[in-house]
Parts: structure tokens; sequence; C-alpha cells
């Protein structure tokens, strides 16, 4: 019987929305609910299947949606006839409108976002790039040939029906497709998701997000670099912002670098966040290696270039005092309407 009931709420609810468009439509309704064959004929017909001590219930609500529909029919066919009031003198404008709810941007999405405007306000274009990619792309093209003792340092992902497809492990591989693309100069900044076979904890993830920065074009120099990158952090850290270059190892760049910054909390002095060094790790950046400009089809006699790449977890969680990075793929609305911002 409980089907029965199921059935007789939806049709309910689909009555409930019926409207008439004109006369004919008005006829169909009955034919399909009040005619000889329509389903209120044919639910009576289930009564023979009820059991006994059911029956009386049974035939009580069958009854009262024979008379909804009933009644539904009369007020449509009265409305849909010659003196119908047109939906539209029902409206009543005096109502307050529907609240629209507001979304709110992901942190991840503010923080890339901003990178992403300090840069293009420098000439930087955006590109965009697989995150499911080939092994050439990812690594071979970026001077990193198999077997590179480097590859070791990326824990990767490798797509299981075919060892040549992987996820990408950082978006230097959209730097590598532009230049394939594209004639220097090339000015573009790569944002996007990568993944590494990590372990999860409060401060690291097996995927993050990164932004990429790559420029080429004749005579570039390490003194663009820096400046540039200078430029970048007094942007997104304040003007009093000191920043420091380590030397480093990337396999795609030479020489290469790490920049720090003054930490932002104790603006150099030693704190926790920045383990009393007063220096926070931000980017790897370098020049590119000749043999990645040869790679894409470059002349690298003729033409320099720098990259550089930073992660984009760390900065929001500093901006926005977070702990701990799997708050930021949780999907917890709580956590997520608390970040709004006009960018
Ligand atoms: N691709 C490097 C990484 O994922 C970052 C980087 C980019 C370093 C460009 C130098 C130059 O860690």
């Amino acid at each position: 019987m409980s089907d029965v009931l199921q059935k007789i709420q939806s049709l309910k609810k689909e009555i409930e929305l019926f409207e008439f468009a004109n006369d004919q439509s008005a006829e169909e309704f009955r034919i399909k609910y009040l005619g000889t064959k329509g389903i209120v004929k044919e639910l009576m017909s289930e009564m023979k299947n009820i059991p006994v001590e059911q029956k009386k219930e049974f035939g009580q609500i069958l009854n009262e949606f024979k008379q909804f529909t009933e009644s539904k029919y009369e007020s449509l066919k009265q409305s849909s006839g010659s003196e119908k009031i047109s939906s539209h003198d029902q409206i009543d404008y005096t109502l307050p409108g529907d609240e629209m709810p507001l979304g709110s941007r992901h942190p991840i999405s503010l923080m890339q976002n901003s990178i992403l405007t300090i840069f293009q306000r420098l000439g930087f274009a955006v590109a965009e790039g697989p995150e499911i990619e080939d092994d050439w792309h990812n690594f071979t093209a970026l001077n990193l040939p198999e077997h590179h003792p480097a590859r070791d340092m990326q824990d990767t992902f490798y797509v299981q029906q075919n060892p040549d497809w992987l996820l990408r492990t950082h978006t230097s591989n959209t730097q590598i497709r532009e230049m394939q693309k594209n004639k220097p100069p090339i000015r573009v900044i790569c944002p996007g998701r990568v993944y590494r076979n990590e372990t999860i904890s409060a401060r690291s993830h097996c995927f993050f997000h990164q932004v990429e920065g790559l420029y080429i074009d004749e005579k570039v120099s390490f003194a663009d670099l820096k400046q540039t990158l200078y430029f970048f952090a007094k942007e997104m850290y304040g003007k009093d912002v000191k920043i420091r270059f380590r030397p480093s190892y990337f396999p795609f760049t030479e020489p290469s670098a790490e920049m720090d910054i003054s930490c932002t909390l104790c603006a150099g002095a030693g704190c926790t966040v920045c383990k009393r060094t007063g220096w926070l790790e931000i980017l790897g950046c370098g020049m590119v290696h000749p043999n990645v400009l040869q790679n894409c089809g470059i002349d690298s006699e003729k033409y320099t270039g720098f990259a550089f790449g930073m992660g984009v977890e760390r900065p929001a969680l500093l901006k926005y005092g977070i702990n701990d990075i799997r708050l930021f793929s949780e999907n917890d609305v709580r956590f997520l309407k608390q970040f709004t911002s006009a960018i």
C-alpha cells in the first residue's frame, strides 16, 4: 500500500503545479486524471489488491484525492475562461523581493587572483595548461631527462593505464607549452593545481596550487628577475618588505635561487612562524636553462629569460591566519564563507 500512497503524494504535487494555458489543456487535464481511463479510476482499481483491514483507510485517501483533483479541475477551468485574470495582474509588487544568497570566493582563488593581478599589471598574460600531462612536458623538456635524480624530488603520481602520463608536479608544463606555441617575447604567468605524492598533514597535501612566471626576450638578465620579484613582493606584502636571494638548484634554471621575504608577522625580529630566522621562503627562480629554450625551438644564443614559481597555499595560510592546509579542500561552508573580498 505504501507504494500507492507515495504515488498519490507525487500526483498531488504534480496537480498542484498544473496550470491551464487554454481550454484545450483543461480538457486534457480532465481526460488524464478524471476520465474513464484516467488516473483516479486506475487508482480505484488498486482497491482489490489492498488487504481487507486497510481497505477503509485506503478508500478514504482515494476519495480525498479524487475531490482534490476535481476541485483543482474546477478552479483551473474557471481561471482559464474568458475572465481569466492574467498572472501579471496577480503579482503584488509591494512584496519584498527574494533574498539572493551571496557566495564567497575560495581563499585560494582570492590569493591566486591577487598574485596574478600584480603580474598582469607588469604585462604578463595568464596562461593555463593541462593537469594530466605527458612526461616530456613535465620533465624531459625542462632538462630532466629520464633517470635524472631530480625527478625523485617531486614524488609523481603516474596514470596507471599509460606510464607516459602523469599528474603535473608543477605548472612549468604550461611554460613549455607556451614556448612551443609562441615566439619571444614571451611573458606569461601560469596558475593552476599541481600534484605530488606527499603524506597529507596540516602542513602539506597531495595537491596544491602554484603560480609560475616566465619571461623570454633578448637581453633579459638576472637584474630583471630581481626587479620584477622585488616589485611583486612590495605590492603583495607592503612597501617595507625586504627580500633576499639564496643560491639553489633547479634543473631548468641556471643560475637558480630561492627568494625569501622578511617575515610578515615579526618584520624580521624572529617568531615561531619564521622559525626565529626573520625570513620566509616564498619562491624558487632562476635564468631559464639554455637546454630548455632549445627543447622548445627557441634560439638560446639570441634569447634569454627568467622563470619563477611559488605556492599559493602558504601565503594564503599566512594572510588569513589559517593553521591547517587541509581546510582548503574540505568544502566546509562554515570555513569558506568567512572569506570575502572585492577581488
Ligand atoms: N617548478 C619549480 C617547482 O615546482 C618552481 C620553479 C619555477 C623554480 C621556475 C624555478 C623556476 O618547485
